[in-house]
Formats: C-alpha cells, structure tokens, sequence
C-alpha cells in the first residue's frame, strides 16, 4: 500500500456518500435490544420510500448513552433518538420526508454530550467498525505512514514521553518511559500486547472502543511496534466479548490485505502482525505477568517482578504491555501533536480519560472526559444525579482496587494523584454511583467477594485473606459482628495489602479501607451491642 493508494480509497468512499447519513449503533449493548433489526427496519423504509439516492443507514459502533439505548443519530442535522424500537424506527424515516419522528432525545438530557472531549472516541457512533475504508476516509492509517516514512522510533517515543500520556489499565504508568524501556532492551523478538482484558465490575471502555473503532488500536500497536523494535502483537480479550473479538479479527484480515499489516508495511522494512488471543474470562488474567503467563498457553497465575516485561516478558523476550485506551490514544497524539494532547488536562494526568457511568445515576453510559474535570460534574450535570430524587452519597472509582469517595468530595478534579489522596484510584475507568439507600459495608462485601472468587490461590495472604474478610463483612453485614470483628477485619486489610504476591491481593483491601475512611458510622450501627457485651463472637452463641 502506498499513500496515493490510502488517498483514492478514501476519495472513492467519500464520493459514494449520500447526503443524510442514519447512524444507528450496533455495539454490543445496542445490539441486545435488537438494534440489528432496527438498522433493517429503517433501511426497509427507505427502501419502500425511493430515498435511497439521498439517504445512507449505517452501522456504527457505541454513540456512549448506553442508558438511552438503542441510540440512532441523524448527520448532518445532529438529531439523537433514544430507546429506539423495529416499531418506531420508519418513524425516524418518515421525518426525513416531512413527517414526525417518535424517540426523540430530549433537552434535559443533552448535558450528558456537552461535557465530553473526544479524543479516544472521536470515530465512536461515526464510522461503521467494519470497513477499513470508513476508518481510512477518517484519515485513519495516515499516521502510520508518516511514522514509518519520516520518524526515527525515538522521535516517536520522545513525542510519546512529551504528551505526558499515562497508561489507561489503571496504575497511570507514564507510556513513553515504558516505550523506551522496551526499545532500550536487548532482545532477539521483541512483543507487543494489548491488554484487552477488562475485568471490573462494571467497566465496559475498552470493550466499546475495540467495538466501534479497531483499527485505531491496531495503528496505535503498529506504532508501537515501530517505536520499541519489535514485530509480532497479540490483543488479549475476554471471550465474554465476541463481538469485540469477531470485529477485531475482521479488522486485522483487512489491514493485511490492504498491506497496512504483515511484511513490508507501507512498503518499508517494518514487519507487524498482529494476532488475537482469548482469555476465559479470570480478572487476575489481566495482570499483565498472568497474561503473559496465558498467551504462552500456561496457567494464568501472576509471577513476581522483576524482571519486568519490558525487560523479560513474552517467553523471556522484552514486551511492552499497554492497555486497549492507551494505544487508542497513539494516534491523536502523533496526528495533532504532543503538544496538543500536553494541553489536555491537568499538570499530571493529561489527556482525557473514557469512563463508564453507571449505577444509582440518571443519564448512564460512557463518557469521555478531559481529566481534571471534577466528580461533581460529573455526576450531577453530566450524569443528572440518582433517579427518584434521591441524594447521591458516593462513588466507587477504580473497581476492585479502589474505593469509594464520598459526597462532600466531589468537588476534587478526576486525575490519578487526587483520587489516590482520597483512598481510590483512577482504575481502568469504572465510575459506580451510589445514593442515599445503598449500604455502604455491604458495597465492600460486594468488592470483597468478587476478589475472594477472582484470587488465582497462589499466594496465602490473598487466598485465605479475601475468604476472611468476606465472612467477617458478611457477619457485620448481618448483624452478627461485634467490635473485634471490625478491628479483625482491619489488621486483615492491612496483612493481605502489604504480603500479597499481585496487585490483585495488594488493592483487594481497598474498598473495605475506604468505607472505613469515610462510613466507619455504617460499620458502627451495624456492630451487635449485646455480642460486645457479653464478649462472645455472635448471636447464636450468645443465646445458647
Ligand atoms: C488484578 C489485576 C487486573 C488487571 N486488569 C487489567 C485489565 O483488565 N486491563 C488492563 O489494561 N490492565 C489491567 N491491569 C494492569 C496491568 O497489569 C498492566 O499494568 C496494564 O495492562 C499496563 O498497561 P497501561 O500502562 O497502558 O495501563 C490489571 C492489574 C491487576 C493487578
Ligand atoms: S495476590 Fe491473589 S491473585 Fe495475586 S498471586 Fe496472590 S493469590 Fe493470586
């Protein structure tokens, strides 16, 4: 493939285009509520109606108001329409030509878009995830070619290391540097992987961005690839996404077919394939030593570092593991420059970052948001509160590993050192709301008991650790607890945090310390007095 090649199937397409364009999504969570049949329905009506001459019906990936879904937009009068039905849909038809569309989004819920800054998602709900040549006319795989042709692999990771991009899986590790790790290592192979795992309760970013734009995160590998030296990549998804795993595949076989992939890409001496491996679904697997550990086709169990990938990763070959959204964000990088994605933001935490809102909350779905923005916004303007007129009381941020930040906090900015200060974490992007009636020791049993079933066993302090505390939350959370159970459950969050093997044990105490922090109350009132009383672990015990 040359440019000339990239410019005139880009021309091809963008004379094919008709003067309306009816997106209607067809990510995953869309496609539950029949957005496939919606599509036909609304192609049918044009059809039936002669306009397709004028009108285009086009499959697009996640618009981001998962909440409101099936979600159809029309281009270029920017209409949105919600909860879309097969019923309803002609309708959106029929106003093309004079007559009233049902579903209409309405005013109150526009502040959900208004906020947003799309970088990562800038072609999400725009271009059809299954065409290259959607994702060319969008000026995609140009940045590719101007790397290979006119950036030595250490400009690109100066650029890189100048944007100030931190990795998006959740530790907010400075991307150049872990770039130029790898390209400082001495190896024979060299790997990329993308680490597509995303295993919080909740969080669906990167499921949605590998749905509606792969072929962004197969240039942003590629580039990589050329950065650090090497030449094969795998993507790592859970199979719990097919949809992911079936677009990602077609996008791979296009980009070789097309030579953007495989030997001599762009016509230069840089090899790139790219091959993707499905994990069974185990949190821990996306730890990045675990899923080394299954790509080689081993047990997915951590291993202690160092070494570090970078140095010795993928079967002893130095690897750079990143996160789907860190390498979606490659390209915007090179294309406006580091500068412009160094203005995002805050003084450390640059850029912007994809949340997935969910929870006690009104408007739910995914946003993208610059850092720095604060909590508040976020929930009250963009996410319109809890429903029922309830008061919101906290956010779970950052999934197992965080905690939750409560109410009288909101007014701190989203970037990684201040959600740390408050005793949570960024995470990978989980953003749980939580209003006035939910229970606070029984949200940490939830997070506890979802690590106690993920921890692999390999290490005693989490295996053994997470089942305890599970049961002590469980015995508080029933009224069976007395005061030594709580100061047990202390010195067990601080055991497991300071003697587990992997970051899935070291973090699993964090939603108990932080409810601790800010709800010890909820613990109190649900201590059992007469149990303290009478010194006697519970109830049971004490009437016998
Ligand atoms: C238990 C556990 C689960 C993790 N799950 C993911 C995941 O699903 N996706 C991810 O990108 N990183 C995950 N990580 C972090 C990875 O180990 C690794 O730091 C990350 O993929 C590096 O990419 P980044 O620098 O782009 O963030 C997890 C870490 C732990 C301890
Ligand atoms: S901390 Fe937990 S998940 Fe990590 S190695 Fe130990 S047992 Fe396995």
């Amino acid at each position: 493939m040359l440019l000339e090649e990239l410019d005139s199937i880009a021309q091809k397409i963008t004379i094919s285009r008709k003067e309306i364009c009816v997106r209607c999504c067809m990510a995953s969570g869309c496609m539950s509520s029949r957005s496939a049949e919606i599509k036909d329905a609304m192609q049918h009506a044009v059809t039936s109606k002669n306009l397709g001459d004028r009108v285009e019906v086009r499959r697009v990936g996640c618009m981001g108001f998962c909440g409101q879904g099936p979600m159809v937009s029309v281009e270029p009068d920017g209409l949105l329409y919600e909860h879309v039905t097969v019923e309803n849909a002609p309708s959106i038809i029929d106003a093309l030509d004079g007559g009233t569309a049902q579903a209409e989004l309405g005013d109150a819920k526009q502040p959900f878009f208004s906020r947003q800054l799309m970088v990562v998602r800038a072609n999400n709900g725009r271009i059809d995830p299954e065409s290259i040549e959607g994702y060319i006319e969008a000026n995609g795989y140009r940045t590719l070619h101007q790397v290979l042709h006119e950036m030595q692999p250490a400009h690109v990771i100066e650029a890189i290391v100048k944007s100030g991009l931190r990795g998006r899986g959740g530790a907010g590790y400075p991307t150049g540097l872990k770039w130029g790790t790898v390209a400082k290592s001495a190896g024979a192979h060299k790997f990329v992987i993308c680490n597509g795992d995303e295993g919080d309760p909740g969080a669906y970013m990167d499921r949605s961005v590998l749905e509606s734009d792969p072929h962004r995160v197969i240039e942003g590998m590629a580039i990589a690839g050329y950065a650090v030296g090497a030449d094969q990549a795998f993507i790592y998804v859970r199979a719990e996404y097919p949809l992911a795993v079936s677009r990602l595949q077609t996008a791979i076989r296009q980009a070789r077919q097309h030579g953007l992939l495989g030997t001599g890409v762009f016509e230069s001496p840089f090899n790139f394939n790219v091959e993707v491996r499905i994990g069974a679904g185990a949190f821990v697997c996306g730890e990045e030593t675990a899923l080394m550990a299954s790509i080689e086709g081993n047990r997915g169990q951590p291993h202690p570092r160092p070494p570090f990938p970078a140095e010795r990763g993928l079967w002893g070959f130095p690897t750079l593991i990143n996160n789907v959204e860190t390498f979606a964000n490659v390209v915007p990088i090179l294309e406006h420059g580091p500068d412009w994605y160094a203005s995002l933001g805050t003084e450390k935490s640059k850029g912007t970052k994809v949340f997935s809102l969910t929870g006690k909350i009104r408007n739910s779905g995914l946003i993208e948001v610059p850092m720095g923005i604060t909590i508040r916004e976020i929930v009250e303007e963009m996410g319109g509160g809890a429903p029922g007129n309830a008061k919101v009381k906290a956010i779970q941020t950052g999934g197992p590993s965080g905690g939750c930040i409560p109410a009288e906090h909101f007014d701190t900015p989203v970037d990684y050192e201040s959600l740390v200060g408050l005793g949570s974490i960024m995470g990978s992007g989980g953003l749980v709301v939580m209003d006035e009636h939910t229970n606070m020791v029984d949200v940490a049993r939830f997070y506890m008991q979802f690590c106690m079933e993920e921890s692999c066993g390999k290490c005693i302090p989490c295996r053994a650790g997470t089942v305890q505390m599970y049961e002590l939350l469980t015995k508080i959370v029933e009224r069976r607890g007395a005061q030594k159970d709580l100061e047990q459950l202390e010195e067990l969050c601080d055991l497991v945090k300071h003697t587990s093997l992997c970051g899935l044990g070291q973090t699993a105490p964090n939603p108990v310390l932080s409810t601790l922090r800010y709800f010890r109350n909820e613990y109190l009132e649900l201590l059992n007095k007469e149990v303290q009383e009478f010194g006697s672990s519970g109830v049971q015990e004490q009437e016998t």
